[in-house]
């Protein structure tokens, strides 16, 4: 049997280890945030870090425990774009509403704060531009990890809207699918229909559909 190239493809990229797909380099000189932004250009990356997804979150963290143990955060590239005067990532993406940001109301505030950290305690937040430490990363929509788990035999309820439905041939693909994208968080494959529905952060409930089975990615806090 001949296995389809994209499938092929599909299945490395699942084979791939932990964390081997993010590219991220941390500075630990301190620097404002313009500074750090041109050293981490200087060194080949894109710029700084965006870290909009649950995996890459996890991974940055992980990469910097031992600087934010110093108590002192990264820069990353999330900030309020001067023209638009919209909080986004640098490659124009939104910061997702389970995003893990301080729980100080105000450390969220970007009309005084214009730039954020990845904070020492493991939290985004918005700042003056101050110096800190840098996170370095690319800014291509490179293909990413999905850690989460499966669930047969049930659909997800309490569903108001979804990002996307998708014709897919496998559980597999649509796994996939949900990783492309930085919003997903639970993705439902139907047997019958072989569509792949999306939905981003919300908070959902399960009932039994012996046509379905479900992905449902690992949150900001798992
Ligand atoms: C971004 O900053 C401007 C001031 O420069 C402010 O008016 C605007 O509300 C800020 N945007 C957000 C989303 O906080």
């Amino acid at each position: 049997m001949r296995v389809k190239p994209v499938l092929l493809s599909m299945i490395m990229l699942l084979m791939q280890g932990n964390g081997e797909l993010f590219d991220f380099h941390a500075i630990s000189s301190r620097q404002d945030f313009h500074e750090g932004e041109s050293m981490c250009q200087n060194l080949g990356y894109d710029g700084l870090a965006i870290i909009n997804t649950p995996e890459t979150f996890a991974y940055a963290l992980t990469i910097t425990v031992a600087l934010r143990a110093n108590g002192l955060g990264l820069h990353i590239g999330l900030r309020n774009n001067s023209e638009t005067k919209l909080v986004t990532w640098d490659d124009g993406t939104f910061p997702a509403s389970d995003a893990p940001w301080m729980p100080n109301s105000d450390e969220s505030d970007y009309t005084s704060k214009q730039y954020s950290v990845l904070s020492h305690d493991g939290y985004q937040r918005a700042i003056h531009n101050k110096e800190k430490y840098a996170l370095c990363g690319n800014h291509k929509n490179l293909p990413t990890e999905a850690h989460g788990r499966t669930i047969q035999g049930q659909q997800p309820t309490g569903v108001s809207s979804s990002l996307s439905v998708t014709k897919v041939l496998s559980y597999l693909e649509c796994v996939l699918l949900c990783g492309q994208d930085h919003r997903c968080r639970v993705a439902e494959f139907n047997f019958d229909l072989l569509t792949c529905m999306m939905l981003g952060p919300g908070s959902y409930g399960y009932k039994a559909n012996s046509r379905c089975q479900v992905f449902v990615r690992n949150g900001y806090s798992s």
